[in-house]
């Protein structure tokens, strides 16, 4: 044998995944920059989330309920579902590949949104499954084109609703007849991030559907309203038997103490989320006007963050978004969701606010 081996090659596949991009958080030499490019809430969190979270600091040396029992069951009475029904994972992101992971492998597709959340199709592919884009209306999950495309090697649909980057939603009777057009075989993942922001009376985070339907998840996640995105804590619902796949699937300690204890506190803080929703309920409004003011073309969305299109060289997208980050200003720059031509910008403070508006018409020259 000789003595220089080949290395290790991982699965067929792998090496084909793009890594994700995460939204920048620092700008060098700024000790502060306004941090607008990675839907945050503007408000942070809950006082009561941070009190419990350092309060669990003395137990930190034992291991947590590996079945965030009381976490569920607090979620069940929040939402009027069962503990038994809930499962919960180390962001949303965890439960996106561990339903990929376990339902789809090589052969298989899964379809989603081209301009959906970008895990979808890292998740699908670290499973050794096809990703496949679905192209959109309007910027919006199409779901006649999405059933159309659906074949018998077609294992599950994601779709993010409201999605993230383009903040538009489809509403309660389209989720139901995409579900209604979906073969049994097929799992729905309606991944609901943002649902907490949300203020239509069409809108369905997918509660009922995951709770009445054998092949629908409901995901959730701690890092949008309630501002925990740095603790990973998310949850999804769905019909018994999804649950027992993803129990035997998960880490079994996937959810860290302190995000147990903070997602407790953080749940039970209802006047904190009614704030950070009233909050974004004024800025995301005013944010889109300014825009528009401004003359930009603005997606119509339904989250905590808006999306801008800047037109032509030398007032496009690429060099708004340098120009904002030399004033110590990040957004996100949306290309490898194929919207080469856009920025998201996520609903600050009032401050922050006035402050990318300010920038923005600097930029195009309107200031
Ligand atoms: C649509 C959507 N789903 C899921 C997530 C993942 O959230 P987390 O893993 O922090 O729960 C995000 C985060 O940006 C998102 O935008």
């Amino acid at each position: 044998m000789s003595a220089v081996s080949a290395a290790p090659t991982p699965r067929p596949g792998i090496l084909d995944i793009a890594p994700y991009q995460g939204g920048e958080g620092r700008i060098p030499g700024m000790t502060k920059p306004i941090r607008l490019a990675s839907n945050e809430s503007a408000l942070g969190p809950s006082p009561r989330a941070v009190a419990a979270y350092r309060e669990a600091a003395d137990d930190i040396f034992r291991y947590p309920d590996g079945h965030a029992t009381a976490l569920r069951q607090a979620l069940a009475r929040h939402h009027g579902l069962s503990a038994d029904r809930i499962v919960c994972g180390a962001g949303s992101d965890d439960l996106i590949h561990l339903l990929a992971a376990a339902y789809a492998g090589p052969g298989d597709e899964v379809l989603y949104g081209r301009h959906g959340f970008a895990i979808y199709p890292i998740a699908t592919q670290t499973a050794g499954a096809t990703p496949v884009a679905v192209p959109e209306k309007n910027l919006t999950f199409d779901v006649d084109a999405t059933l159309a495309r659906v074949t018998k090697k077609t294992k599950l649909v994601f779709i993010a609703n409201p999605n993230n980057p383009t903040g538009t939603f489809i509403p309660r009777d389209a989720l139901a007849r995409l579900h209604a057009g979906l073969p049994h075989s097929v799992l729905l993942v309606v991944d609901s991030a943002y649902a907490e922001y949300v203020v239509r009376n069409d809108y369905d985070p997918g509660l009922t559907l995951a709770g009445s339907a054998p092949n629908v998840v409901m995901t959730r996640t701690f890092s949008k309203i309630y501002a925990l995105g740095g603790l990973r804590l998310g949850w999804c619902t769905a019909g018994p038997a999804v649950i027992d796949v993803l129990n035997r699937v998960r880490n079994p300690f996937n959810v860290s103490s302190a995000a147990i204890a903070a997602g407790l506190a953080a749940l039970e803080d209802v006047a904190s989320v009614d704030r950070a929703r009233a909050h974004n309920d004024v800025w995301r409004p005013w944010l889109e006007r300014e825009l528009k003011a401004l003359g930009l073309e603005v997606v119509q969305g339904v989250a905590n963050f808006v999306l801008a299109r800047f037109l032509a060289p030398p007032r496009d997208a690429a060099a708004a978004w340098e120009f904002l980050r030399q004033r110590g200003i990040l957004v996100r720059k949306v290309g490898v969701y194929h919207l080469p031509d856009y920025l998201r910008i996520t609903i600050g403070t009032e401050v922050e606010m006035r402050a990318v508006v300010a920038a923005v018409a600097a930029f195009l020259g309107k200031s």
